[in-house]
């Protein structure tokens, strides 16, 4: 049983509106068809257009070759330099115009004009220099979000040091292991930053995560918290004193095209996380390109991501790929709720945001909130929304687009991971006609398709094994310090095939519908399910918030559903809803996905960075100890009380 079935069904399908197409970048399918095609069919041609639009310090001679793969080479012998695409190019035509437009979480504003951050960073740069950070050498930033911590990444690349950004909510033991996995001789830190209305003390951390590794011969600190600090004086140094007597000048160092720009950790299932390696022409050329077909940035934007730059999200789409299209950037340090339920829509209000990308997960926090802390503010600037991150479910989506969209914005369900660098498969908002749940079709440039064990493609509608058939130019170049690592996991299934660890299938007009890791399948009697469509089904209830489900053994069906459940306040919590909820899967997709247990949640364990930890509730559904990777667990008393909640 090689297939994994698909039980959703969804009609329902939301051309842009007229207008929104009218202004778009691409509004026309038949356009997209002719790039799509020339960008499969003759990708030199259609990269080199694309990067041609950037200025180049030596141009390439070679666009791509993959004659040593799986590591493939984009754009051989060209230099560059990424903080130079993202500020000195700007300078002349926008020198003025607001790069970072950041509010602290108690309510502090900054602006920071394209020039300014080119004179920020360049001192900053000068400083690292003066300490003596050199090309190659990597540079660990651990930061709360504020314009610093863009400053930080942006210096690093100026001066060719390899950034390894690690967020600002691990622990001192999950930052030291990165810190000793890397390699890294330096780090930028704050004194501590907000979150929740309290100072979270990351001086403290980075102190306790480097004790007794001689390597790291600088930290510096940024004055955030203005919280005590412990002083090594010969190793700390405050960021105000570092660049206090710097040139604002710094020639960016010409980079070759596939020096290492940035090492980023991204936890596997088991073992050790893995340091994702990105070079610097190919990861630009693609943030550039998706940032610009995707968000469809105008001039006059107001941009706001809502990721954290510790992620993937973050470098691509906060910081290199919205500054190399000279975009005005809200970079936002809080918590969505604090200090009320409605703070990204205050925000959104206030700065006049007209492009906003978020992740389900807060999407389907904010349903559970209440649509009036969303009504409260006026939200008619925004003309476009995006998600990120997992499988949105459709009644997310709806409720996404009926009540933050007022119906009238296109919504981008974007597909990528840390490992792809850039966005792959994405509605392009002027183009595409969207399905709720869906992330349509591959970008320009991504060879997708849908594959079964032995790499042969499904017909539509078939699930199976989501593959990149040919090299893209943002794609990782490696695990740091572990080439063979890098194979077996991305290559050893199927050879030329990039495997993304994902299940999904193509529907009959060549959208895809991502249905969850292939790790997290559930197999009832021989038939395999996706969690993304059980937990779609569960969501589509009137009383149902979140859901996840996963599989436990059991005698008869060789795995069985247990569904972990979070309703909404309104609801008693009884057999009653239990019972409604066990027909009410069973009449969406059929009496085989009909969960044999369901368990009521207020929260369930997610990783930092919202992603729900299904292997973790796993463990809880068989009753067994949990054993792997912790580190980037969010909250561990939801685990804790999951398991006090056993039956
Ligand atoms: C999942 C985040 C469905 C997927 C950029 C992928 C998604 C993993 C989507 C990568 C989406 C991301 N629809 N699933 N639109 N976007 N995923 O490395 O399982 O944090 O493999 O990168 O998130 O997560 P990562």
């Amino acid at each position: 049983m090689n297939e994994i079935e698909s039980v959703l069904h969804e009609d329902r399908r939301f051309p842009p509106s007229a207008d929104f197409a009218a202004a778009a970048r691409l509004s026309d399918e038949a356009e997209y068809q002719r790039l799509y095609r020339q960008s499969i069919d003759d990708p030199d041609a259609y990269w080199s257009g694309v990067a041609g639009e950037l200025p180049w310090m030596e141009p390439w001679t070679q666009v791509l070759d993959w004659s040593e793969k799986p590591v493939a080479k984009w754009f051989i012998g060209g230099k560059l330099n990424a903080s130079a695409w993202c500020l000195d190019r700007h300078l002349a035509e926008r020198g003025d115009k607001t790069a970072i437009l950041w509010e602290g979480e108690p309510g502090d504003v900054r602006e920071i004009s394209y020039r300014e951050l080119h004179a920020d960073v360049s001192r900053f740069a000068n400083g690292l220099k003066a300490r003596g950070v050199k090309k190659g050498d990597r540079v660990v930033i651990y930061m709360p979000m504020i314009p610093e911590l863009a400053m930080a990444v942006l210096a690093c690349a100026r001066i060719g040091a390899i950034h390894s950004v690690v967020f600002g909510g691990f622990s001192a033991r999950a930052l030291r292991e990165r810190i000793e996995d890397g390699g890294c001789t330096a780090a930028i830190t704050c004194d501590g930053g907000w979150r929740r209305g309290k100072i979270l003390p990351l001086k403290q951390e980075v102190d306790e995560s480097i004790e007794g590794i001689d390597s790291v011969h600088t930290v510096v600190v940024v004055k955030r918290g203005a919280n005590d600090v412990e002083w090594d004086g010969r190793r700390d140094v405050w960021y105000h004193d570092l660049v206090a007597d710097q040139p604002a000048d710094c020639p960016p160092e010409p980079m070759d095209s596939e020096d290492p720009l940035f090492i980023l950790y991204t936890s596997g299932s088991t073992g050790k996380p893995k340091g994702i390696l990105h070079t610097t022409a190919g990861y630009m050329v693609g943030a550039y390109h998706s940032t610009k077909y995707v968000f469809d940035l105008r001039e006059d934007d107001v941009y706001w991501c809502t990721a954290d730059v510790g992620w993937i999200t973050g470098h691509s789409y906060i910081v290199y790929g919205p500054l190399a299209n000279g975009a005005t950037v809200l970079m936002y340090e809080g918590a969505p709720t604090t200090p009320h339920a409605g703070r990204f829509w205050e925000l959104c209000e206030k700065h006049g945001v007209t492009v906003f990308y978020t992740a389900p997960t807060a999407i389907r926090t904010f349903v559970r909130l209440g649509d009036e802390h969303v009504k409260k503010h006026d939200l008619s600037k925004l003309r476009l929304l995006g998600t990120v991150g997992e499988p949105i479910n459709p009644e997310a989506w709806m409720w996404y687009h009926r009540v933050v969209g007022g119906e009238r914005c296109p919504i981008v369900d974007t597909w990528w991971q840390t490992e792809t660098g850039g966005i792959m498969i994405t509605p392009l908002p002027g183009v595409t006609a969207t399905k709720p749940g869906s992330a349509t079709r591959p970008l320009m440039g991504v060879d997708a398709a849908i594959v079964d064990e032995d790499g042969n493609e499904l017909p539509p509608n078939h699930g199976g094994l989501l593959v990149i058939r040919k090299p893209w130019p943002s794609m990782l170049r490696g695990l740091w310090g572990d080439m063979d690592r890098y194979r077996e996991t991305y290559w050893a299934k199927f050879g030329d095939y990039y495997f993304a660890g994902d299940g999904a299938r193509r529907d009959e007009d060549g959208y895809f519908w991502i249905m969850g890791r292939v790790d997290d399948v559930i197999n009832v009697s021989g038939h395999r399910l996706s969690t993304m469509e059980v937990e779609s089904a569960l969501v589509s209830h009137e009383h149902v918030c979140e859901a996840a489900v996963v599989g436990r053994a059991d005698e008869v069906t060789g795995q069985a559903i247990c569904a972990f459940v979070t309703p909404d306040a309104s609801v008693t919590v009884d057999d009653g809803l239990r019972a409604a909820l066990m027909e009410h899967v069973a009449e969406e997709i059929g009496k085989l996905a009909r969960p044999a247990e369901i368990r009521f949640t207020n929260a369930l364990p997610k990783t930092r960075s919202g992603k729900i930890m299904r292997r973790l509730l796993r463990d809880v559904a068989e009753g067994r100890e949990t054993t792997g990777d912790m580190s980037t667990i969010e909250d561990l008393s939801v685990l804790a009380k999951l398991r006090e909640n056993q039956e």
